[in-house]
């Protein structure tokens, strides 16, 4: 599998395997192990996904090295702040039974809406995660869900630019301000639900590209974020369906049809915004 690079010249494997709502052992080991054995290096998790543990339990015992995995975690929202963060960075260490992450994002801004001070609220976020990351601790450090009004005054105050966001990104929903501001800044975009969490499998538009280039509406988002230059997180638990979200080598969507897919608005997101939620 290819590789993105970091601005700090982290190498990042340019899929990851999804695991958001997988959290039952079984199926998360299964999954694992299936999802390894396809040749899946990246593994995206979270504190808040509850799942861990299990991944922890299933890497360790999967006999592929560490050194060769690419593991991401991210603070919730409750552990904003310096001190909370960095005890929840070394939970999820704990539970995934590592002694460094790859990846380390402030999983949401805190909300302007909600907060006065969520400017703050995120500094103090991120200034703990550039000391886990300064430790060694961590690989990489970065951020998820932030709009360019969250990422400017952060800018402004860290010391490390964030290397990477992760957002909500596929054709039904694009977000091309975030990915713009994120590109003149270096700073990688990672893709969440790539495939609209299934509402992209019944868009006529992307149907027909599909049959045209022989291959799933599935491998078209993905190969769609690659061309972008976005990284994708697809989450699937079937053994059939893994491989088809990584079996993208053998085709490429010309430009004109990039342009018509990045084009389309189709207005499909999932109603996760930031600001108008805070979990
Ligand atoms: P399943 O786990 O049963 O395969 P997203 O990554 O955008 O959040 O989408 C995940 C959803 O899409 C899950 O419901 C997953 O179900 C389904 N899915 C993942 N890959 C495929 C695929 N190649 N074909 C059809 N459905 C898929």
């Amino acid at each position: 599998m290819d590789n993105f690079i970091l601005t700090n010249n982290v190498s990042i494997p340019c899929i990851g395997l999804g695991t958001w709502e997988n959290r039952d052992e079984n199926t998360v080991t299964n999954t694992l192990l299936a999802a390894l054995n396809l040749g899946y290096r990246h593994i995206d998790t979270a504190s808040v996904y509850s799942n861990e543990m299990f991944i922890g339990k299933a890497l360790k015992n999967c006999g592929v090295d560490r050194k060769s995995l690419f593991i991401t975690s991210k603070v919730w929202n409750n552990n904003r702040g310096y001190s909370k963060t960095i005890k929840s960075f070394e939970k999820s260490l704990n539970d995934l039974q590592t002694d460094y992450l790859d990846l380390f994002l402030i999983h949401w801004p805190a909300s302007v809406t909600k907060y006065d001070n969520w400017a703050e609220l995120n500094a103090e976020t991120w200034h703990a995660l550039e000391d886990l990351y300064k430790s060694g601790k961590v690989k990489a450090i970065g951020v998820s869900n932030f709009w360019q009004h969250h990422l400017e005054p952060l800018l402004k105050v860290a010391n490390i630019c964030p290397m990477v966001n992760q957002i909500e990104y596929h054709p039904g929903y694009q977000q091309q301000n975030v990915v713009n501001f994120c590109k003149q800044n270096n700073i990688l975009v990672e893709a969440w639900s790539p495939l609209g969490r299934g509402k992209m499998f019944n868009i006529p538009e992307l149907i027909q590209i599909a049959e045209k280039y022989r291959v799933t509406v599935a491998q078209i988002c993905i190969k769609w974020c690659l061309q972008n230059g976005v990284l994708p997180l697809p989450k699937s638990t079937k053994p059939e369906r893994l491989q088809q979200n990584i079996d993208i080598d053998n085709f490429t969507i010309s430009d004109e049809d990039m342009n018509y897919l990045n084009s389309l608005d189709l207005g499909s997101s999932s109603g996760q915004y930031p600001d108008e939620v805070d979990f």
